[in-house]
């Protein structure tokens, strides 16, 4: 009973990666899901096939491993977070497929309620903006939308969760309906100063708020799972959405540390202490953790295309066939021209919340071609970090030099971390461990079973990598911002 089995519910494919004792990755199990894209904009997944890879790849870690239900001392969960489900509670069965976090559909219920005056209310109390990334209103949508849904909820018949909290719930065969505080956290309808749903807020847009969850810590119990689902019932001890996990997998503990995950976006969370940080230029106030009743905040910066740009190379484009490639390819680039890739394929998120505006090259020549692509695709990560990095320490001014820690597919490649730390003009630490998100979830259910250690303890076991600092010269660096800076708004007024 030593081991912790952590289940990482992400937007493109769902994982099970088992730990050992030691923190040590034992066994990984992976399997893709289906994306749905049912309109322009639109993005959804089917909640029956998030279930169905969740459990393959319980079971799979599992048997990779060689070892049993009875080995594990605990179940953490972290997942895609603001992704909405509304499920039946007498069958378990969504009512409607789930609403994507990149999902763009209530764009026009945003604007609708911004042009009310409501966004001052909602930011104050949620920490969030008027962005359909957030799940409230994507709630709203499906009770709008799924005929008899609004009467069903009316009469107690019906749940909603983040995938954490429908996970949970399938898990523990019905019993528990429950999220954590960092999930609550993102779906516009939590407040994140009372640490408690707020009726205002649901109110105003119409969420009944019998369908919410029971909000608890990150490191607590949430109930056991079905015994016939693992061969044995196993305690579900830790929940986390990814981003915050990941904060947490890279012990950013104390205010003023910050991490930087490159998947299909980038979310880049800042440590600012028992403090929420109100933010004057557009980044998200949020909930790091919740540990012991005791939440702890976060600056949040989300871009919704990081890693997508790279895919959108391999599988739009056709020009690399492996997402590795797109730094060699990119390295080849010739340093005279200035192509730059505004990726704003599904919007723009932090600091522009634009859902509108879409992508856009600049600089073209006719001697343009697949490297000055990969270059503007792996720079544009490089940009938008800044962009948010900026913003924050606008914020914040909670005193010494940032520096970022990273994680996430893309920062596997040295390219683009040495082009990130130059294009921002700081530090970028790697860390050997590249699991962050999956061991933040396992050390807070670890941390609940008593098999891992403390807070301080975890936090020295982080160990560094490499870490890249800036080449390039301050003017170039400035002026390149520049440009970057004209392209954004080019592309937003087109
Ligand atoms: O806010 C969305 C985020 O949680 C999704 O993360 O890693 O599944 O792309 P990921």
């Amino acid at each position: 009973m030593s081991h912790i089995l952590s289940i990482d519910q992400g937007t493109t494919s769902t994982r099970a990666i088992l730990f050992d004792r030691g923190m040590r990755v034992v066994a990984i199990a992976q399997q893709e899901f289906t994306q749905h894209y049912p309109q322009a904009g639109w993005v959804e997944h089917d909640p029956e096939e998030i279930w169905r890879t969740t459990v393959a790849v319980c079971r799979g870690a599992l048997d990779k491993a060689g070892l049993s239900a009875a080995d594990l001392a605990g179940i953490g969960i972290t997942n895609q977070r603001e992704t909405t489900v509304v499920w039946d509670r007498a069958t378990g069965k969504a009512i409607h497929n789930a609403i994507v976090w990149q999902d763009r559909r209530t764009a026009r219920l945003c604007e609708t309620l911004r042009r009310e005056g409501h966004e001052a209310q909602i930011t104050a109390r949620t920490g969030l903006l008027l962005d359909p990334y957030f799940s409230g209103t994507k709630v709203r949508w499906i009770f709008d939308n799924v005929p008899d849904a609004r009467e069903r909820a009316g009469r107690g018949e019906l749940a909603f969760g983040t995938i954490d909290s429908f996970l949970i719930w399938r898990l523990t065969g019905g019993k528990v309906h429950a999220t954590d505080a960092t999930n609550a956290a993102r779906t516009l309808l939590f407040d994140i100063h009372s640490g408690a749903w707020s009726e205002e807020i649901c109110g105003l847009l119409d969420v009944p708020m019998s369908l919410l969850p029971e909000v608890r810590n990150c490191s607590a119990d949430f109930g056991t799972t079905d015994p016939a689902l693992l061969g044995g019932a196993v305690p579900i001890l830790g929940v986390a959405g990814d981003q915050q996990a990941a904060t947490i997998g890279q012990a950013c503990f104390a205010p003023g540390m910050m991490k930087s995950t490159y998947g299909t976006g980038c979310f880049a969370l800042l440590n600012t202490g028992e403090t929420p940080v109100a933010s004057k230029n557009r980044m998200l106030t949020t909930v790091a953790y919740q540990l012991d009743g005791k939440r702890t905040y976060a600056l949040e910066g989300s871009i919704f295309v990081a890693g997508a740009a790279v895919q959108w190379l391999r599988d739009g484009l056709g020009i690399i066939d492996s997402a590795a490639q797109s730094g060699e390819l990119a390295q080849q680039a010739d340093p005279a021209q200035d192509v730059i890739l505004v990726p704003a394929f599904t919007g723009l998120g932090a600091p522009y919340w634009n859902p509108d505006c879409r992508g856009a090259m600049f600089g073209l020549t006719r001697n343009s071609g697949p490297a000055e692509f990969a270059r503007a695709a792996l720079e544009s990560v490089g940009f938008q970090t800044r962009d948010l990095l900026g913003a924050m320490q606008a914020d914040w001014s909670g005193g010494a030099e940032v520096v970022l820690r990273v994680d996430g597919g893309m920062s596997a490649s040295d390219w683009t971390m040495q082009r990130l730390s130059d294009l921002l003009g700081a530090p970028v630490d790697r860390p050997v461990m590249q699991e962050t998100t999956a061991l933040g979830a396992a050390w807070l259910a670890g941390m609940k079973a008593g098999v891992y250690p403390d807070m301080d303890g975890f936090a020295q076991t982080w160990a560094l990598d490499r870490r890249f600092t800036p080449g390039m010269g301050a003017g170039e660096r400035e002026a390149r911002y520049a440009r970057w800076q004209r392209a954004v708004q080019a592309a937003m007024a087109f």
